[in-house]
C-alpha cells in the first residue's frame, strides 16, 4: 500500500485554541488512525503559524517579547495535541530553523528564475487581514467589507511573485483533477474565482512595518508575506523524508480561496514540485447558532471541555455530529442528546452488561458458542453489512454515516441481549438452555469486540479500555480484527472502569 501523508492548516498563535481548531484535528486523526488501521504508512503533520502582523500586534499588546509570546501560545497547541490524543507524527512551528531555511532557499530560488519581480505598489492595504485590497473588493456603496477592519492608503515599494503567469496552468489543473478539492461545491467556487484575472503577488513586507517574519533572503529590509511562509510549512517538515506530494491537506473553508487553492499549488508548480493530492476543506462550528466569539463568551475551550467530559466523548461528537464538508452547531444539548442515547446507554451500557453478566453467569470466562440459530445469525448478518457498509462510507469520508450505522450494530446487540434474556437462561437447568446462555455470552462479547474496533479511530482511548475488558490487545490493525469468530473463547474478562458516566443532573431553575 502507497505511504500516505496528511497535514492540518496550522494554527496562528495570537490566542488560545478553541473547538474549530480541535476538530480539524480531530478529523485529520480519525482519517489517519483509520488508515493505520487498514494497513497504510501514514505520516500526519500538524502545526503552528506564527510569523505576520496579528502575532507581532498580539505580543505588543501584552508587552512581551514576540518569541516569548509565540512559544507559549505554541505550547498550548502543542498541549491539545496530547489532549485530543492525535496520533501525529511532527509538529512544525514556522518559527524554527528548519522551516526558516526552507522557505528562503525557495524564495531564493523562484527569485533567481524569474518568478519574483519588485515593483511600487500604490493601493489600499487592510492590517487586520494583512492584504492589499483591490478596488473589485469595495461594497455597492464605497466602503470596505468588516473583515478587513481600518483600510489605509498606502505607497509601497515591494516584491512580487508572477501568480497570473500560471493561472491557466491552474485552471486546466483543477478541471482535470476532480479530487483536487472536496467537497465538489468548493472546487467549484474555486473554479468560478478562477474566471477573473488573477493578480500577481505581493509576498514581502518591509520591515520598517513588519519586524516578525522570515527575512528575504535577496533583500534584507523585507520579510515574507505569512501565508507565503506558513503554506511551505508542509513541504519543509518532510522535504528531507520523500513524503512530497501530500495526499490530503485539510484546511477549514475559509482559507481555500486564495490561500491553498491558488497560491499553494502555483507557488508549488513553480517551483517545480507537483501540487497536493486533494485539498479536504470542511465547515465551521457555530456555538449556539452564534459565530464562536471570545468577547461574547460564546467560545467553547477544548481543554475545560476534555476535563469536564472526557475526549473520547469529545472526538465521538465531533465527528458524530459534523458531515465532513458542512458547518454544524456546538451546543451542551445536543452533546449531551448524543452522549446520553449514544455512548452512555447504548455502548456504554453493553460494556457493562457484557462484563457483568459474563461475571455472573461464566465466572468471567467467555464460553465458547454452542449454537447459531435465528437471533444469532441475524446479528452475524447484520455485522458484515454493517462492516462492507463502514469500510465504503469511510473511503467517502462519510464519518458521521459510519460512526450512525456502527451504533446501529450496538443498538442491535442489546436487542439480542434483551431476545437471548441470559439472566432468564440462568436459570434453566436444561442441557439446552446451557448451551443457549453460553451462546448468548459468547454473541455479546464477540459483537462487542467488533463493534468496538470499527469505532477505534474516533475514540482510541475508549475502545483500547473496552479491550482490556475483553482481555484483548490494544488495537494496531484491523486486518484478521474485523471477521466474526470464536476468537473470545476462554477469555478471562477483567473490569472496565465505567467509561462515559451519567452527567449530573441539570440545576433545576428556581
Ligand atoms: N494560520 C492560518 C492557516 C495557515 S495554513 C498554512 C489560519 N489559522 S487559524 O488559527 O485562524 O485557523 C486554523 C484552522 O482552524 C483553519 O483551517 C480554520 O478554518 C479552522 N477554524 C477556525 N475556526 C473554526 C471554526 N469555528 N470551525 C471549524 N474550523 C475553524 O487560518
Amino acid at each position: 500500500m502507497k505511504p500516505f501523508y496528511l497535514t492540518t492548516a496550522i494554527d496562528y498563535v495570537n490566542g488560545s485554541p478553541h473547538i474549530g481548531h480541535a476538530y480539524e484535528k480531530v478529523l485529520a486523526d480519525v482519517i489517519a488512525r483509520t488508515r493505520r488501521m487498514q494497513g497504510q504508512d501514514v505520516y500526519f503533520l500538524t502545526g503552528t503559524d506564527e510569523h505576520g502582523q496579528k502575532i507581532q500586534q498580539g505580543a505588543r499588546a501584552k508587552g512581551v517579547p514576540t518569541q516569548q509570546f509565540v512559544d507559549e501560545i505554541s505550547a498550548e497547541f502543542v498541549q491539545l495535541t496530547k489532549l485530543l490524543n492525535l496520533s501525529n507524527n511532527d509538529f512544525i512551528r514556522t518559527t524554527e530553523p528548519r522551516h526558516k531555511q526552507v522557505v528562503a532557499d525557495c524564495l531564493q530560488r523562484l527569485f533567481d528564475q524569474g518568478e519574483i519581480y519588485r515593483a511600487e505598489y500604490q493601493g489600499f492595504y487592510s492590517p487586520r487581514q494583512e492584504q492589499f485590497l483591490q478596488e473589485k473588493e469595495r461594497l455597492p456603496d464605497g466602503s470596505w467589507p468588516e473583515i478587513f477592519g481600518e483600510v489605509i492608503a498606502i505607497t509601497e515599494s515591494n516584491y512580487f511573485f508572477k501568480l497570473r503567469s500560471y493561472q491557466q496552468w491552474l485552471i486546466d489543473h483543477i478541471t482535470a483533477n476532480e479530487d483536487f478539492v472536496f467537497p465538489a461545491h468548493r472546487r467549484k467556487s474555486l473554479l468560478e474565482f478562477l474566471s477573473e484575472p488573477l493578480n500577481d503577488l505581493c509576498i514581502s513586507r518591509p520591515k520598517d512595518r513588519l519586524e516578525w517574519g522570515i527575512p528575504l533572503p535577496f533583500d534584507a529590509n523585507y520579510v515574507t508575506y505569512v501565508w507565503f511562509d506558513a503554506l511551505l510549512n508542509y513541504y519543509s517538515a518532510v522535504k528531507d523524508l520523500g513524503r512530497w506530494p501530500a495526499d490530503f491537506n485539510i484546511i477549514g473553508k475559509d482559507i481555500l480561496i486564495p490561500a491553498h487553492g491558488i497560491y499553494w499549488p502555483i507557488m508549488l508548480h513553480a517551483l517545480g514540485l507537483p501540487p497536493p493530492k486533494a485539498l479536504l476543506v470542511h465547515g465551521w462550528w457555530s456555538v449556539n447558532g452564534a459565530k464562536m466569539s471570545k468577547s461574547t463568551g460564546n467560545f467553547v475551550d477544548p481543554v475545560t471541555f476534555c476535563q469536564q467530559w472526557n475526549v473520547d466523548s469529545l472526538r465521538y461528537f465531533l465527528i458524530r455530529e459534523m458531515v465532513v464538508g458542512q458547518d454544524a452547531d456546538f451546543s451542551q444539548e445536543q452533546f449531551l442528546v448524543r452522549y446520553n442515547s449514544e455512548l452512555a446507554n447504548s455502548l456504554g451500557n453493553l460494556v457493562n452488561r457484557t462484563l457483568n453478566m459474563t461475571t455472573r453467569f461464566a465466572a468471567g470466562v467467555v464460553p465458547a458458542a454452542g449454537v447459531a440459530e435465528e437471533p444469532e445469525l441475524e446479528l452475524q448478518a447484520l455485522w458484515a453489512k454493517t462492516r462492507d457498509e463502514c469500510m465504503t462510507l469511510v473511503e467517502g469520508l462519510q464519518f458521521h454515516t459510519a460512526i450512525e450505522r456502527t451504533m446501529q450494530f450496538v443498538t442491535a446487540t442489546n436487542a439480542y441481549i434483551e431476545r437471548r434474556a441470559p439472566w432468564k437462561l440462568a436459570k434453566d437447568v436444561s442441557p439446552e438452555g446451557g448451551i443457549l446462555l453460553q451462546t448468548a455470552l459468547a454473541t455479546m462479547s464477540e459483537a462487542l469486540r467488533l463493534g468496538s474496533a470499527l469505532l477505534w479511530p474516533v475514540m482510541p482511548g475508549a475502545v483500547d479500555k473496552i479491550r482490556g475488558g475483553l482481555a484483548q490487545p490494544p488495537l494496531a490493525k484491523w486486518d484478521g480484527e474485523l471477521e466474526w469468530g470464536g476468537r473470545l473463547a476462554g477469555a478471562q474478562l477483567g473490569a472496565v472502569d465505567i467509561l462515559f458516566p451519567k452527567p449530573p443532573a441539570p440545576e433545576k431553575k428556581a
